[in-house]
């Protein structure tokens, strides 16, 4: 499927029903989902089983699947975004798996390489700092291959973590992340978040 095709789809996924601040709860933008999956299907990364680490929605685990993957799961620590997660996978007719489990302790343990997608807490609120470390650790430990979004500025830590962990950075781009008032906080009805998004390739990987 194209990328336009792809967003288009994508674009149908139901948001957080009742988002929960204190696990990040913000959806994906279609277009950045479209956007990282398509250069994943590009790269042959959605050939080997697909792993959506704090899938939410499901939007980039569905995206996966949209893209040509053939085997993807979502890990979510929160019911209720699971619950969202299988509805939009009803709604796209995709059969991807929704567990519920700790993405930072993940309940999975894939018997061969497998590739990482995650947006994670950016772990931007008091009490969740490093929220996007721990994501970043368990990709380490389950992908070859990671494709994760994270605050703009991140590239330094991305790249440290990375080296620290027997990573490599080999792609880097900026995304927009267009976020809807959803929290009491928001001041406007949108607001636009630089962020970026990193392909990292782990140990024996592709690199
Ligand atoms: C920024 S949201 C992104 C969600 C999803 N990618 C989407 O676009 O809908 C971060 C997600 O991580 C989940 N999450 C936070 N901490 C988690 C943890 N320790 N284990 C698993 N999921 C977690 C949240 O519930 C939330 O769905």
């Amino acid at each position: 499927m194209h990328r336009r095709d792809i967003e288009r789809r994508l674009q149908e996924v139901a948001g957080f029903e009742d988002p929960r601040i204190d696990l990040e709860q913000y959806p994906t933008p279609a277009d950045v989902a479209a956007h990282l999956v398509h250069l994943a299907a590009m790269r042959g990364d959605l050939d080997r089983p697909v792993i959506d680490l704090g899938t939410g929605t499901g939007v980039l685990a569905l995206g996966a699947a949209l893209a040509g993957a053939p085997a993807v799961v979502g890990v979510d620590r929160d019911g209720a975004a699971l619950a969202t997660a299988r509805a939009n996978a009803a709604r796209l007719g995709r059969a991807v798996p929704f567990v519920r489990g700790d993405a930072t302790r993940p309940p999975l343990c894939p018997t061969g390489p497998a590739t990482v997608l995650t947006n994670p807490p950016f772990g931007a609120r008091r009490g969740n700092e490093g929220a996007d470390r721990a994501f970043l650790g368990t990709a380490a430990d389950l992908g070859v291959v990671s494709y994760s979004i994270h605050n703009a500025g991140s590239r330094e830590f991305v790249e440290a973590f990375a080296a620290d962990n027997g990573g490599r950075v080999t792609a880097a781009f900026a995304v927009e992340l267009d976020v809807d008032r959803q929290f009491e906080f928001h001041t406007s009805e949108r607001a636009t978040v630089d962020a970026e998004a990193f392909r990292i390739g782990w140990d024996a990987g592709p690199g």
